[in-house]
């Protein structure tokens, strides 16, 4: 706990103890349960390929990588439109990149890092998802049905 000095605007001053500065100095005992809310089935994505789904009322896509799977809210760091807008296609030409059709931006799948368009170095916001019992699961805070 620490001590501050504060001086009134009448000329009077006096000594408070940080309170804050003593609650925000203790570790925090938060206990947050988190469980798995299932988004989709892997078997609803093609390799290589991304659908959409709801989560939480927001759009979210999932790109289905070999093995592993990855998700982002619909929504590019450029303009902040869907990435879909203009176009039903998620992945780019090249196969590989998520892509914006509003202005081209590329975004590498498993990482959401924009590689190529006028938001180059920025990222998609992704979600913590992982795969279990065949279903790609975001962690929940348990607000939602678990798996
Ligand atoms: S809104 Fe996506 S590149 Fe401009």
């Amino acid at each position: 706990m620490s001590l501050f000095y504060i001086i009134q605007p009448q000329g009077y001053s006096f000594w408070v103890f940080g309170i804050m500065n003593a609650i925000l100095s203790e570790p925090l005992d938060i206990d947050i349960a988190m469980t798995l809310h299932p988004l989709c089935q892997v078997t609803d994505i093609e390799p290589d390929q991304a659908i959409k789904v709801l989560y939480q009322e927001q759009e979210i896509i999932v790109v289905r990588r070999g093995e592993q799977a990855f998700a982002y809210y619909n929504r590019c760091p450029h303009a902040g439109a869907k990435l879909d807008m203009n176009s039903e296609n998620l992945i780019s030409f090249d196969q590989f990149h998520l892509f914006c059709s509003v202005h081209g931006a590329l975004f590498h799948p498993a990482t959401g890092y924009c590689v190529a368009g006028p938001c180059s170095g920025q990222s998609l916001t992704p979600l913590p998802v992982t795969i279990r019992e065949g279903k790609v699961c975001v962690f929940s805070d348990g607000t939602h049905d678990e798996v």
